[in-house]
């Protein structure tokens, strides 16, 4: 039996059933690609590199040809895609690629998001029909493939030379339901039911229902962004809780996400921005296109995801799931602010500081290590699953919040962050996204950075910049505890007296030029400032950036393209 289905937050997901398999397999003979490089998250190319003829599945078979022995037959396969421009082709592809190598076996799989399945392959697509697609492969813990992993996924596509598929009649994904061709069954699954029955499970829904009905002036609004979270909001917002349709917006998944771009952030859910500060809306919440991130944003308040992670940890002992589990561990990605870390001092627990990207979370989280984690590109999310996860970090804030109001009526998103701030101090942080960067400048610039870190340790380290001056610096370098896998270049660290912060790296999931991400991180105690600007605040941290970086004079760029 192959199992495909949506793997965690997309809004359908595809079980096949293979009883007796009578169908014709074959072999087609492919020449390698030389640019199926997995990055940060997956493969991410323009739609049009995924199209060109045996592109997709090429990755598809080098994918399976890397599983370890006893290699990917009779294995079983997880597909989710959250139906996007060229998902159904790809799904498509996927099923006669699985067919092919016979992926065919277990009986009785449960159903549950992003579990317990031996090799999940999630499809991810950032923007519209004209820009990127992606494919990520997760491993039986169901989280994204460690690098170990993509690496030899990339080593199998440069030398392919045959893919085995099978003839498979296309299927219809959008009908719920069993499917049937001659002997090969099709179950198509509601995805929305299993989780909404996982985290009724992790949360105190009596609890957030009880708080709604006793303050019905407190409003909420979310934003599904067109991508695939609006089914689990209605699911959850109307049925569950009992709220009004106008609580939800844009939750109708569309191919094109209505023509917007489904990034959670001030940018580009502004719509949403805009009406929680015109319309006085306490609680606005927004999830990407995949629905692995969110964005928690309160009239007048921002929660930054650095700020976000540390909130719900400082608070997880409201959370019902955490009662049961305790809390193991907490860990951040290198460039997400160090508020987190705060707060795990404070409570006594292990903080880990890993690379870019939540593949490095899962060893932790297999190991009982770690249990609540988040990065800076909105990122939320804990061991329940082995990938981040936007509703549930909606639903974290929806039971911090109603269980805070027990003792003190009136607490709101702002409240909450200030009272933080109180306890820990704030961390100020912003990161600054130069896109479609010319390749060779911005490895130029990143060369410059890597010289002054190299000549460090008598040059650059006590050299003064403004106010700040550097007492150290690194190209960061991740030794996994667990495994003990090294992970070396992962972003230049400029350390400040003062504890300050400058991250500069490439981003690994772009599909077009280089993105240079530049990531400003200030921390303070002084309580006039906790209501201070963001940009206001790390104005002389961004100057000191761009001076030590030149990034003006590698990239002739003069502003950032995204600042969050
Ligand atoms: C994806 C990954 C995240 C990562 C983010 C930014 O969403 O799942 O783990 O933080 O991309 O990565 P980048 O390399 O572009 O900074």
């Amino acid at each position: 039996m192959v199992v495909i289905l949506r793997g965690g937050l997309i809004n359908e997901f595809w079980k096949f059933m293979m009883q007796q398999v009578t169908m014709k397999f074959g072999w087609i003979s492919t020449k390698p690609f030389n640019d199926q490089k997995p990055g940060t998250s997956g493969l991410r190319k323009r739609v049009k590199v995924f199209q060109q003829e045996n592109y997709t599945l090429n990755f598809i078979q080098a994918t399976l040809n890397a599983m370890p022995a006893p290699g990917a037959k009779g294995s079983t396969l997880v597909v989710g895609g959250d139906g996007r421009y060229y998902s159904k082709e790809a799904v498509n592809i996927i099923i006669r690629v699985a067919a092919g190598n016979q992926l065919l076996q277990t009986s009785s799989a449960s159903v549950k998001p992003m579990a317990g399945f031996s090799s999940p392959l999630l499809i991810t697509q950032e923007v519209g029909p004209d820009h990127d697609f992606g494919i990520k492969f997760n491993v039986s813990n169901g989280g994204p493939a460690p690098e170990s992993v993509t690496n030899l996924i990339y080593e199998h596509s440069k030398k392919i030379e045959q893919v085995f598929a099978c003839e498979v009649p296309e299927i219809d994904l959008s009908t719920i339901g069993t499917q049937t061709f001659g002997d090969f069954t099709v179950e198509i699954v509601d995805s929305v039911h299993d989780y909404v029955i996982l985290l009724k499970e992790i949360f105190d829904f009596e609890l957030i229902r009880g708080f709604l009905v006793k303050n019905p002036d407190f409003k909420l609004l979310f934003d599904g962004l067109h991508g695939v979270t609006g089914p689990y909001a209605e699911r959850i917002f109307i049925e569950e809780l009992g709220l009004p349709r106008s609580t939800i917006q844009n939750y109708v998944p569309l191919p094109d996400f209505g023509g917007g771009h489904p990034d959670p952030n001030l940018t580009y859910a502004n719509s949403l921005v805009e009406r929680v500060e015109r319309e006085n809306i306490n609680f606005g919440a927004a999830s990407d296109g995949d629905g692995d991130r969110n964005m928690i944003y309160g009239k007048g308040a921002f929660v930054t995801p650095s700020d976000s992670v540390a909130v719900i940890a400082a608070h997880a002992e409201v959370i019902p799931y955490f009662q049961k589990t305790g809390v193991k561990g907490l860990a951040r990605s290198m460039p997400t602010s160090a508020a987190i870390d705060l707060v795990a001092k404070k409570k006594g627990l292990e903080i880990f500081e890993v690379p870019t990207g939540w593949k490095f979370f899962g060893n932790l989280m297999d190991a009982g290590r770690l249990s609540i984690c988040g990065e800076e590109s909105f990122g939320t999310g804990s061991d329940h699953i082995r990938e981040k996860d936007g509703i549930w970090a909606v639903a974290a804030w929806l039971n911090i919040i109603a269980a805070t109001n027990e003792k003190k009526p009136g607490t709101g998103i702002k409240e909450i962050l200030l009272e933080h701030y109180q306890t820990y101090g704030r961390n100020f942080f912003s990161r600054y996204d130069y896109e479609e960067v010319n390749g060779e400048d911005a490895n130029k610039m990143i060369a410059h950075l890597r010289h002054l870190v190299d000549s460090g340790k008598d040059r650059f380290v006590g050299k003064t910049f403004g106010q700040f001056t550097v007492s150290s610096a690194d190209d960061f370098e991740y030794r996994d505890p667990i495994d003990n896998s090294v992970s070396k270049n992962q972003g230049i660290r400029i350390i400040f007296t003062d504890g300050s912060r400058i991250v500069v790296r490439l981003s690994g999931t772009g599909s077009q030029g280089a993105t240079i991400r530049l990531y400003m991180e200030k921390y303070s105690r002084n309580a006039s400032e906790y209501e201070s600007d963001t940009q206001e605040a790390l104005k002389p941290l961004i100057d000191v950036a761009l001076e030590i970086s030149e990034l003006r004079k590698f990239t002739g760029r003069e502003k950032p393209t995204v600042i969050t």
